[in-house]
């Protein structure tokens, strides 16, 4: 079972230190990248998360491990619809732990953070990946989304729509 924990200063390190396999570097960035576009879209820089977005960082943990990171986002007006909605913007398990099920697992728990809806209702979800990304796609539709498009660099876009079930 894993969680999802706040990034703090016990474990920011660790959170850096995390790395996917050379061949995925194309699919994700960096978490140090990351982590600095968590802080300018955040409270600290409040104005620039309510005109732009707004980032939600988490560290994935599985016991005591720290096995991940993902970076949620809160938009009022998403480049996808014009409406409010929140995107698991960014997505990575450790080299060391994949192909373990914490990459599907984290996905349901990140889902079952936004329904809490931390920064206001939304109809919609979102996610994008690159088309060669195979276990992202599998992950995102098994969990629900539905592909809509692509963008204009060919990544593949999803939503999630918000039912009575949430
Ligand atoms: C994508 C990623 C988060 C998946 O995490 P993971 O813990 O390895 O994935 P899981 O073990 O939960 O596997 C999820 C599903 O994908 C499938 N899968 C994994 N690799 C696959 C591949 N290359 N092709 C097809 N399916 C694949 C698994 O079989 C599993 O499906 P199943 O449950 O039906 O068997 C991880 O591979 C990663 O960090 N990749 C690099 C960064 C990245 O791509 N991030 C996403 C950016 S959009």
């Amino acid at each position: 079972m894993v969680k999802l924990k706040e990034i703090n200063h016990d474990n920011w390190i660790d959170c850096i230190e995390l790395e996917v396999k050379d061949e995925q570097r194309q699919f994700v960035n960096p978490n140090i990248f990351s982590l600095a576009e968590a802080f300018v879209h955040s409270d600290a820089n409040r104005e620039e998360a309510e005109k732009y977005y707004r980032c939600i960082p988490f560290a994935i943990y599985s016991n005591d491990d720290m096995v991940g990171f993902t970076l949620v986002t809160f938009e009022k007006e998403c480049d996808f619809d014009n409406k409010p909605g929140y995107e698991i913007y960014r997505l990575m398990i450790a080299k060391e732990y994949q192909g373990k099920g914490f990459g599907k697992e984290a996905v349901k728990q990140i889902l079952d953070y936004i329904k809490t809806f931390p920064y206001g209702k939304v109809e919609n979800i979102y996610a994008s990946w690159h088309p060669d990304n195979k276990a992202s796609e599998r992950i995102c539709l098994d969990n629900g989304f539905v592909i809509i498009g692509n963008d204009e660099d060919g990544a593949v876009l999803s939503k999630l729509a918000i039912t009575e079930k949430f």
